[in-house]
């Protein structure tokens, strides 16, 4: 398999590899980098397991080359706490029970992050659709709206402190 060379912003830092050609970017993300945060359910883009930003969108990294990535930002679930502090949709999924087992969380932060960074106040139908490429096994859906709807709030709040 042909290989190429790969560069792209991975949650801030500059990385540069080699990618073999048909290298998903979920199997990149997780076995050449160790960024085991995100993780992989249906492999066939059904369960929103694996979803990362790139460049601010939330997309499915089992449906997307890794060297389709050159250039670009990558960003993953490690990429959101900072200095120890959890990112405000992190907190939500905390406070308001959002997971349970948790295998599903990352992918439903990653796309609410994405959500949130492109509508500060969300109706309940806008979140049904940004989160509709995800599916949970363990919570009601009810919770994870909820947490979604406390980090807008939340982010409203400190924006409006600022
Ligand atoms: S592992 Fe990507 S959508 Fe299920
Ligand atoms: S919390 Fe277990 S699958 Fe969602």
């Amino acid at each position: 398999m042909a290989k190429r060379v790969l560069s792209f912003t991975l949650n801030g830092k500059r990385h540069d590899g080699v990618v073999p050609d048909n290298m998903l970017l979920l199997d990149y993300l997780r076995e050449r980098l160790l960024m085991t945060g995100t993780k992989t359910g249906c492999d066939g883009g059904e369960c929103g397991l694996c979803t990362v930003l790139v460049d601010g969108t939330p997309i499915l990294s089992c449906l997307t080359l890794a060297c389709s990535a050159e250039g670009k930002a990558v960003e993953t679930i490690e990429s959101l706490e900072h200095d120890g502090r959890l990112a405000a949709i992190q907190e939500g999924f905390h406070v308001k029970l959002g997971s349970q087992c948790g295998y599903c969380t990352p992918g439903y932060i990653m796309a609410a992050e994405g959500l949130l960074r492109t509508n500060a106040a969300p109706s309940v139908d806008a979140i049904k659709t940004a989160l509709g490429s995800n599916i949970c096994r363990c919570t009601g859906y009810v919770k994870i709206i909820e947490a979604v709807q406390y980090a807008a709030n939340k982010l409203r709040d400190t924006k409006a402190a600022a």
